[in-house]
C-alpha cells in the first residue's frame, strides 16, 4: 500500500497541477489529478494477469482544459442539467451558466471539473481533495467548500466520500465523470460490455434531456437492465427516448434506500475478465455510453472515438432544482451534504452480485 505525489503540469497562471497515485498490495492503481480533482488511471488486473488501465483521459493538463468531455473530474456544484439554466430557492430566482445550446447548464459550467485542487494524504491508502467555490461562481449561490476522498483498498474497491457545506442555501449534487472501458483504454468500444442496473425505474427526458420529472418503469423498455444485458443489443433501438439521446444516457432511480449504501451497477467485460460493481447512497445514477465522443486523441495520443467508454454518474437526478418530486438535494446554509460511491473491480472468479 503506497502514495506517491509527482508533478503533471502547470495550469495556465503557473500553478502546480500534481498526480497522486495510490497502489494497493495487488498492485492496482488510481491516479488522481489535483485538475478537477479528477481520475486520470485506473489499473487493474485481467484475466490473463496482464494490467489494463480502464479509464479514458489524457496526458496533460493543456490537453484537459482544451479537450475534455469531463473524463474522469468530479463535477459539481450540481452535476447534470438544469433546465432553463436558472432556479428558485425562495422569492429569489437564481440565472445560471448556460453552457449548453445557450440553454441549459450542463455540469455547472464546468466550475469543479476544471479548477485545481488542493491535496493531501490522509492514509497509506487514501487522498483528500479541497476546493472552496466562490459565492456566485457560475450563478450558484453560496461559497461552498468541498472534500472528496479517494481510497482504494485491497478489495480493489475504489471508495469516493464526498462533504460539501455552504454558507448559504444551495442546491448541491456532487459526482465523478469517469469513463470506463473494461477492455482497457484503447481497445474499441463498450458494446460488447454486459450492463447491469439496480433500478426499476428511470426518468424519461425531452429533446433537451431534461427529465419530465415523472419515473417510470422500465419494464418492457430498453431501459430494463436489471438483468445484464449486452450494450450494443439495444443501444440503437428504434426508441423515442434512444432517439432523443442518441443512445443510452439517462438517469435511472437506483432501488433501495437513499443514504444506504447499496449496488447500483455491475459491468462486466468477458474479453479482459474485469467486472466492476458499482455502489452508492445516492438516490440515481447516469448511465451515459459516450455517445458524443467523437475520437478526440487522449492518453498516448490514442483516439476517443464514439462509445468508447461508458460512464456510471452517481448522482440526485437531473434538473432537481426544478422538479419538486425528485429526491432534494437542496441544503440549508450549514447544512452537510454527504454521499458515498464504491467501484469494486474483479477479475473473472471473484464476483458481488449487483441484485
Ligand atoms: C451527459 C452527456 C454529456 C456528457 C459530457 C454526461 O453526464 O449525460 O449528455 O455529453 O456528460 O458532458
Amino acid at each position: 500500500m503506497s502514495v506517491e505525489r509527482i508533478p503533471f503540469g502547470l495550469m495556465p497562471d503557473g500553478r502546480k497541477v500534481y498526480k497522486y497515485i495510490i497502489t494497493n498490495n495487488n498492485e492496482y492503481s488510481v491516479h488522481i489529478l489535483t485538475l478537477g480533482a479528477t481520475l486520470n488511471s485506473f489499473i487493474a488486473k485481467d484475466k490473463n494477469g496482464e494490467n489494463l488501465d480502464v479509464l479514458l483521459g489524457f496526458d496533460s493538463v493543456e490537453d484537459y482544459l482544451e479537450l475534455s468531455d469531463y473524463q474522469g473530474a468530479t463535477v459539481g456544484p450540481v452535476a447534470n442539467r438544469i433546465g432553463g439554466a436558472s432556479f428558485d430557492i425562495g422569492a429569489k430566482h437564481y440565472e445560471l451558466v448556460a453552457n449548453e445550446k445557450d440553454v441549459t447548464c450542463l455540469h455547472s459550467g464546468g466550475e469543479f471539473s476544471f479548477a485545481l485542487w488542493n491535496a493531501v494524504v490522509v492514509d497509506s491508502d487514501a487522498v483528500e481533495f479541497g476546493y472552496t467555490s466562490p459565492d456566485g461562481q457560475g450563478g450558484f449561490p453560496g461559497e461552498t467548500s468541498v472534500k472528496v476522498i479517494f481510497s482504494l483498498k485491497d478489495d480493489n474497491k475504489l471508495t469516493i466520500k464526498y462533504e460539501a457545506v455552504s454558507d448559504r442555501d444551495t442546491f448541491i449534487n456532487l459526482t465523478n465523470h469517469a469513463y470506463f472501458n473494461l477492455k482497457g483504454y484503447g481497445n474499441g468500444t463498450i458494446l460488447d460490455h454486459t450492463m447491469q442496473i439496480n433500478a426499476e425505474k428511470y426518468t424519461p427526458v425531452d429533446e433537451m434531456s431534461i427529465p419530465y420529472g415523472r419515473n417510470d418503469s422500465v419494464e418492457g423498455t430498453p431501459f430494463d437492465f436489471r438483468k445484464p444485458v449486452m450494450i450494443g443489443d439495444r443501444i440503437d433501438d428504434d426508441n423515442e427516448q434512444l432517439n432523443f439521446t442518441g443512445g443510452f444516457d439517462h438517469n435511472f432511480c437506483v432501488s433501495g434506500e437513499i443514504g444506504e449504501l447499496r449496488p447500483c451497477a455491475e459491468t462486466f467485460c468477458a474479453e479482459s475478465g474485469i467486472k466492476m460493481n458499482v455502489y452508492t447512497t445516492l438516490p440515481g445514477v447516469q448511465f451515459y455510453a459516450g455517445n458524443f465522443l467523437n475520437g478526440t486523441a487522449g492518453k498516448k495520443g490514442v483516439p476517443m472515438e464514439k462509445r468508447s467508454g461508458f460512464c456510471l454518474e452517481t448522482q440526485y437526478y437531473p434538473d432537481t432544482p426544478n422538479k419538486p418530486d425528485f429526491p432534494q438535494c437542496f441544503f440549508k446554509a450549514g447544512e452537510k451534504y454527504e454521499s458515498e460511491t464504491v467501484y469494486g473491480f474483479h477479475t473473472a472468479g471473484g464476483s458481488d452480485n449487483a441484485q
